[in-house]
């Protein structure tokens, strides 16, 4: 090694030893003739003093450096003499008299500071990227993901899981995005399909005897962009053999107990992991995912709205699946006009038609909707939701499916504007019993995991005549607000997963087109199994804290799925189009 030591590990112990260090220049300071400056690798700082009294040559050429040049510094271990010790770094014992210097690596300066907590522009950190990983925030947040990787790979190994790759190079296979194309030049007009995740392949894991697979499996989504979401991200890909529900929720949970109690200062609210059906976080906080370090539950207030007087509650009502429902928002009464108004633009956003409130003043409830209202509607109003005097009500009327959207959104507004996050636990919970289907705008129906789920099997029987009204054995793990992973117990029975496909309106000849190797292989003895997989950049993310998960990716594609430090995608060479087979 061209060192002898990291710039993170000398401490009073060392004093008066020689010593090498390699690694970037920090910020240089110049004091009574001492030339001073940090040094700085990925283990930490050290400060390298050249004094003009040592050999001439060696401080003329300190003189010359700059802000991150690349140095290889031997000198002798001294301490710091009282008073200029850093109790804040844990080399500030000490401080390295430099005797020797070779630059190792000229740098121009750089588009932004290395050295500093200072907001940087994003375009510019990801078109740097190597530079911003210099910078302590992203040191940190990628030692964090290297430890998560770590403990997901001992933890799954001792569960007896195989980590098995699987190819990347495939077909298509269906989780509810867009996919990502490669065009084969062998078979020109013909393409291969990057994974949305490695489902189908890890239950052929399955079916090939397997019994317990893991992977840290790279995927593939072309989705609409949002913080939570990359075009390409890491899943933990788990899946079993001959297994329930609950022996996959106990694995996984198991696994991001672990990550959490190793990776996190914060106990988990509850001082357990919850579990809620789909229908109660969807009815309580009109959510699947909601954020549970703060409680504000919605009330359906649909029973008191016939005959209320006001048309906008009533109207609703009439609608397929109208509900009204009302969110109590403590201390709201002092929410402002404008406030208001953005969070009804953000209920519109959401398909909501409006935002009606009332504000509980001191002087007595004020709402544009009162004079609307007859007589006893209010009082019920106020006892169905417990509202007080210095609250707020907040109502959504409309299809279940838009209140939820809406109300779910302003609950999380409301706990934010008034600080209702215990942000000192994690909230992590499963959702259990989700809907098998969704409806589409147009009436036709979408699975709401992905096609290989189970539904209920009892229900299955009625599905014909009530769709919507069929559970999945599916389970969502949320963290924080956040989803992070999704899975379930599979169809193994070609017959049951033929009938999942027609009811999806997927005909019988698209389905051999599609899933003809999935329906073949299951001929072939599958065992019953189900699997999960949870986002690894997600739970990094919340572990560090981070409001996106572009700050826990080496190397993330912008807000519009661009690579801007690669220039990708780019445009490729008339030659290799043509070699593609490719006419644009
Ligand atoms: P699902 O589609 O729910 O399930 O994905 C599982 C988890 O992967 C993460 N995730 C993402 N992370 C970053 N960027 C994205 N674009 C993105 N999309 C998804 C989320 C999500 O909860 N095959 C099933 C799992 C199974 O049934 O075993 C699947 O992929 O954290
Ligand atoms: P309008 O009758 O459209 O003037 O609306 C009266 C009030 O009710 C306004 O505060 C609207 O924001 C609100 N509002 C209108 N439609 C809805 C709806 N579907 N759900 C909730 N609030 C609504």
């Amino acid at each position: 090694m061209l060192r002898t030591h990291t710039c993170g590990e000398l401490t009073a112990k060392n004093a008066d030893t020689t010593v090498t260090l390699c690694g970037w220049v920090n910020v240089r300071r110049d004091h009574g003739g001492l030339i001073f400056f940090d040094l700085r690798d990925r283990y930490g700082l050290t400060q390298i003093v050249f004094h003009p009294e040592s050999d001439k040559e060696v401080f003329a050429l300190a003189e010359t450096i700059r802000p991150e040049w690349v140095l290889r510094v031997t000198g002798t271990v001294s301490k710091r003499i009282d008073g200029t010790e850093n109790a804040k770094m844990p080399t500030g014992q000490i401080e390295v008299v430099a005797t020797a210097l070779e630059v190792l690596s000229r740098a121009k300066t750089p588009p932004f500071e290395i050295d500093s907590d200072k907001q940087v522009n994003e375009e510019l950190r990801l078109q740097y990227r190597y530079l911003d990983m210099r910078r302590a925030q992203m040191q940190r947040n990628l030692a964090l993901r290297s430890k998560v990787f770590q403990i997901i790979r001992k933890y799954f190994t001792e569960q007896d899981c195989l980590e098995i790759d699987t190819p990347c190079l495939i077909k298509g296979t269906p989780e509810g995005a867009r996919e990502y194309v490669v065009p084969s030049r062998v078979y020109p007009g013909s393409f291969f399909v990057l994974p949305q995740s490695p489902q189908q392949l890890k239950q052929l894991c399955m079916v090939g005897g397997l019994d317990r697979y893991f992977q840290i499996a790279r995927c593939f989504r072309d989705e609409d962009l949002r913080g939570d979401r990359q075009p390409e991200f890491l899943q933990l890909d788990f899946e079993m053999s001959f297994c329930e529900q609950k022996d996959v929720q106990k694995i996984i949970q198991g696994s991001i107990e672990q990550i959490i109690s190793k990776c996190s200062g914060k106990l988990l609210k509850w001082g357990k992991v919850e579990s809620f059906t789909w229908q109660h976080v969807m009815d309580t906080y009109g959510s699947d995912k909601p954020d549970l370090r703060f409680d504000l539950p919605m009330t359906d207030v649909s029973d008191l709205v016939p005959g209320c007087g006001f048309k906008v509650f009533e109207e609703a009502l009439k609608l397929k699946r109208g509900t009204v429902r009302a969110l109590r928002v403590p201390g709201g009464a002092e929410l402002s006009r404008s406030e208001i108004d953005a969070w009804t633009e953000l209920s519109k956003e959401l398909k909501a038609k409006g935002l009606a409130y009332i504000l509980f003043k001191p002087e007595g409830p004020q709402s544009p909707l009162l004079k609307f209202f007859k007589d006893g509607f209010l009082d019920k109003l106020i006892a169905k939701t417990g509202v007080k005097t210095g609250d707020a009500l907040f109502f959504g009327a409309d299809t279940f499916k838009i209140v939820c959207a809406s109300l779910g959104r302003i609950r999380s507004e409301a706990a934010k504007r008034f600080n209702l996050i215990d942000t000192a636990t994690h909230a992590l919970f499963w959702v259990t019993d989700f809907p098998m289907f969704e409806e589409n705008d147009d009436g036709s129906l979408t699975f709401s995991h992905h096609p290989f789920t189970s539904p209920n099997i009892e229900q299955w029987k009625k599905r014909k005549e009530e769709p919507m009204k069929v559970h999945s054995v599916c389970y969502d793990l949320v963290l924080d607000g956040y989803e992070l992973g999704s899975g379930s117990i599979r169809i193994h029975d070609p017959v049951l997963q033929a009938e999942v496909f027609e009811m999806l309106g997927i005909s019988t000849e698209d389905q051999q087109k599609r899933f003809g190797h999935i329906l073949h292989a299951f001929e072939y003895g599958a065992p019953p199994h189900g699997g999960f997989a949870y986002g690894i950049d997600r739970v990094v993310m919340i572990l560090a804290g981070e409001p996106n998960i572009r700050e826990v990716t080496p190397f993330p594609k912008d807000q519009k799925a661009k690579d801007l430090m690669l220039g990708a995608p780019a445009p490729i060479a008339g030659e290799q189009l043509k070699e593609l087979g490719l006419h644009l």
